[in-house]
């Protein structure tokens, strides 16, 4: 069976962790999976990059043995090499495979990967459909709610996608060129529902519980896909889980409770990356945590002055351990740092998508 009901019986709930370059790790996965998440991605996987054996690609595609189910994001610009990459992870035993047709970054798109896929819908189901002739598993498409030019609209994108094979797609709310300022037009995650045999999964601006109820409710989607919503805030997933009404901070663990979380997740990526690679992952999922807290720029300041994980570990402890007050939610400074997070979070990866090549 290759279809959309294996993989639905494989997802055992109604969110799903997003792919995040230099972010969704083996670490961050487990967390968002113990807090729930009923489906998790790997980092975007470069298809050119598996085939000419690069060690960063095949890295960002290794996941546990305890992590189905979940899937690897490939990032295609050719047919044959999409097809070829799947074919040789397919050995990995992942439960499925998805094509990122959504991704803005210019040098993806120069290469004719990501949402340029969605500019020549023939392309777009071509790649699709030697993906899907290769693969074992269940496949997925990630895509914008529209190409660069009007006349693609996400009935259409929805119709290529299933017509070529996708068993699954989800819809990130937004065009390529729409910024995270303005706010995902979730009327496009309806309208493909309205056409798709095959399920659809909601993306964009899902930051609580509430959020996600109000998405499934409004769009009649299948689930919501999370990606900003869970830096920071994995129990996201938990809310969910249980049904519970949350607003952005109002199911956070308790003071005791969050030090563990963020000592035991910050030490994940340590021994997952060693010294030197985790550097970066641990300073920005520390602030990700500390940024609802008053105090925090003492706290990056001593982050952004060592160089030792360890020492980094053993700041944030002391900074959890002090149960720092939380921000006001409403206040000025809350909304400017809410603001300033979702809206500059894109500046984290830039330097991991250099260095993928
Ligand atoms: C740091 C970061 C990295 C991302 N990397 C990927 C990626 O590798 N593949 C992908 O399809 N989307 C990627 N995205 C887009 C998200 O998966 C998601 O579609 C988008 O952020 C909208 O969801 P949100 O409103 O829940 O953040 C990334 C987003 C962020 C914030």
């Amino acid at each position: 069976m290759r279809s959309a009901e294996e993989i639905l019986n494989k997802i055992k709930g109604k969110a799903l962790l997003a792919p995040m370059l230099a972010t969704t790790d083996i670490p961050f996965r487990r967390i968002c999976r113990e807090f729930g998440a009923a489906l998790t991605c790997t980092e975007m996987v470069s298809a050119a990059g598996i085939l000419r054996s690069s060690s960063r690609s095949f890295r960002n595609a290794v996941f546990g043995a305890d992590e189905h189910p979940i899937a690897i994001q490939l990032v295609v610009a050719e047919a044959e090499d999409g097809a070829a990459a799947a074919a040789e992870l397919q050995s990995l035993q992942p439960d499925l495979f998805d094509i990122n047709c959504g991704c803005p970054n210019d040098r993806i798109c120069e290469a004719g990967a990501g949402a340029q896929l969605l500019e020549d819908l023939s392309r777009f189901g071509a790649i699709i459909a030697a993906v899907r002739r290769v693969s074992e598993v269940p496949l997925s498409v990630k895509v914008r709610n529209r190409g660069f030019t009007k006349q693609q609209s996400v009935r259409d994108i929805v119709r290529t996608a299933q017509d070529s094979g996708a068993d699954l797609i989800t819809i990130h709310a937004r065009t390529r060129n729409t910024p995270y300022n303005v706010a995902a037009d979730w009327t496009h995650i309806a309208e493909a529902v309205s056409v798709a045999r095959i399920p659809v999964i909601g993306n964009g601006d899902v930051f609580s519980a509430d959020d996600a109820f109000r998405m499934l409710r409004e769009t009649g989607c299948h689930a919501v896909m999370i990606a900003r919503g869970s830096l920071g805030t994995p129990w996201i997933f938990r809310d969910i889980a249980r049904g519970d009404s949350c607003g952005i901070r109002a199911c956070a663990p308790s003071g005791p409770e969050m030090q563990r979380l963020v000592h035991r997740h910050l030490a994940m990526i340590r021994d997952e990356f060693g010294p030197v690679h985790a550097l970066p992952r641990i300073r920005k999922h520390a602030l990700w945590y500390a940024r609802f807290f008053t105090g925090t720029d003492a706290l990056r300041r001593e982050i952004f002055s060592v160089e030792d994980p360890d020492v980094i570990l053993a700041s944030t402890d002391r900074f959890f351990a002090s149960e720092p007050d939380a921000l006001a939610p409403d206040s000025v400074e809350a909304r400017r740092i809410e603001h300033a997070f979702r809206e500059r979070i894109l500046f984290w990866t830039t330097n991991a998508l250099q260095i993928e090549g």
